[in-house]
């Protein structure tokens, strides 16, 4: 991990629900954070197809689904697994979501952040 990320802790996997991605805050930056059976990631939070929040979304085996036309995302890595068009090679890469590193220690949610230190990095659900 470069110098400059910093592991910040997020919240417990236990306050997050099962089947809906939920908007969490760092620094001002509005994302998403959804479970995947023991982990969570964390993906930005509007649609790449046409920016529509993607907060309370459903979540179901690691794929988010947006709820305006139904483009689903592999929470994993971000790609795109179903899209409004034909899917290609190119949509799945082009227009997959921005992901964020996330670890999840002894049931607590941390993500890797660019800071001094994770005392500069306001987290809030
Ligand atoms: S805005 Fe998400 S699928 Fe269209």
């Amino acid at each position: 991990m470069p110098a400059n990320k910093v592991w910040v802790r997020v919240c417990s996997l236990a306050d997050l629900p099962e089947d809906r991605a939920v908007n969490v805050h760092i620094n001002n930056q509005r994302l998403v954070i959804a479970r995947c059976g023991d982990q969570a990631h964390i993906v930005q939070g509007y649609c790449t197809h046409m920016l529509y929040a993607l907060k309370d979304s459903a979540v179901k085996d690691c794929m988010i689904t947006c709820k305006l036309h139904g483009s689903q995302f592999d929470l994993q890595d971000g790609s795109v697994q179903s899209w409004v068009t034909p899917m290609t090679e190119e949509i799945r890469t082009r227009k997959a979501l921005r992901t964020y590193p996330t670890e999840v220690r002894d049931g607590v949610i941390y993500v890797a952040w660019n800071a001094e230190s994770a005392e500069k990095v306001r987290v809030r659900l």
